[in-house]
């Protein structure tokens, strides 16, 4: 009796060892995800004016975006030069919406900075490096979006407050935020791999937007993974069902913002081109501008791997069900 007593004792003592193994050996990986955050961080860091804008102008004889983004195949009814200028609208867009994005993401990193404050010192340095970047990155989109206003016609607007949508972004949960976020800033990958397509008309300063932007969001999309997972270990299974809903929620209210940015900028796009614009093809344009919105900022990060991996592995089949199911009903 007393050696089957000291034999599940060993089992139970061992089985105990081992669950500490694993937790230490997460702990030392998660340490070496934000060291390693900081190290590229330091490497790869840039300035707005020395190394992106370099004394240049935008030249509206090259697109600004390339095809496999502004998805230029799908305006059937436009000439080659109009769809260089959709290229040129939307590449004005694409600073809009990343200045907007940013100022959530930023908020929510400097949030969750607090969990490290008197902890992990060398993750609180990782998100600090973080948020100084994504400020950085705002202001470079607001010196795009102006030098791209100084050579397109005037009449172009985007009248989405990046304050109101923080507001309405971060009175969801961090796990919701963290999803969306992750989603957003791995997208910023698949957008620099299109840009280095060889394209002989692309701008030279919009490929190096591109290049310099992805540069610092490879770090940040490391570091989104590590805090989603991190935070997603201290909820319960009926928070995460309902954070599951909010980022579909979230998902929801990007769409609507790029729903309304999609006919202004079609709109735009007919009172400018030159030419009279019938309300068939201005319907036709506007739903070709939505196509293209909801590629590159929903389903271009949607559809990563990484994301796919990360997601499904926090959530149930069911739950990954619900959110395939939403994303499906934006086409
Ligand atoms: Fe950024
Ligand atoms: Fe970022």
């Amino acid at each position: 009796m007393r050696h089957t007593e000291s034999v599940r004792e060993l089992r139970e003592g061992s089985r105990i060892a081992k669950v500490m193994d694993e937790d230490a050996l997460d702990k030392i990986a998660e340490d070496q995800g934000y060291a390693r955050s900081i190290q590229a961080s330091k490497r790869v860091r840039w300035d707005i004016d020395d190394d992106v804008i370099r004394g240049r102008q935008f030249d509206t004889t090259h697109k600004f975006l390339p095809d496999g983004l502004s998805l230029a195949d799908g305006f059937t009814t436009l000439s080659a030069d109009e769809k260089r200028f959709v290229s040129q609208i939307q590449g004005r867009t694409y600073a809009n919406i990343f200045g907007l994005v940013e100022r959530f993401i930023n908020a929510k990193v400097l949030e969750l900075s607090h969990d490290h404050w008197f902890g992990n010192q060398i993750a609180l340095e990782a998100l600090v490096r973080f948020s100084d970047e994504e400020l950085k990155h705002q202001a470079l989109f607001r010196r795009i979006d102006a030098m791209v206003g100084d050579v397109l016609p005037h009449g172009y607007r985007f009248d989405v407050d990046p304050d109101g949508v923080a507001q309405v972004v971060l009175g969801k949960s961090t796990w919701a935020v963290l999803a969306l976020t992750l989603d957003i800033e791995l997208f910023t990958q698949l957008h620099y791999r299109q840009s280095i397509d060889p394209d002989t008309e692309l701008s030279a300063l919009f490929k190096d937007v591109f290049l310099y932007h992805w540069k610092e969001e490879s770090q940040h999309a490391l570091l989104d993974e590590l805090e989603w997972v991190r935070h997603d270990a201290g909820l319960t299974s009926e928070k995460r069902d309902r954070a599951v809903d909010e980022f579909i929620a979230l998902v929801g209210a990007v769409d609507g913002i790029l729903q309304a940015q999609a006919k202004a900028d079609a709109r735009y796009f007919a009172a400018t081109c030159g030419r009279a614009v019938d309300d068939d093809e201005a319907q036709a344009i506007a739903a070709a501008f939505l196509k293209a919105y909801r590629w590159q900022y929903i389903h271009s990060g949607a559809q990563h791997p990484r994301f796919g991996k990360v997601l499904s592995s926090l959530i149930t089949e069911k739950q990954g069900q619900r959110i395939q199911a939403a994303l499906a009903t934006l086409q």
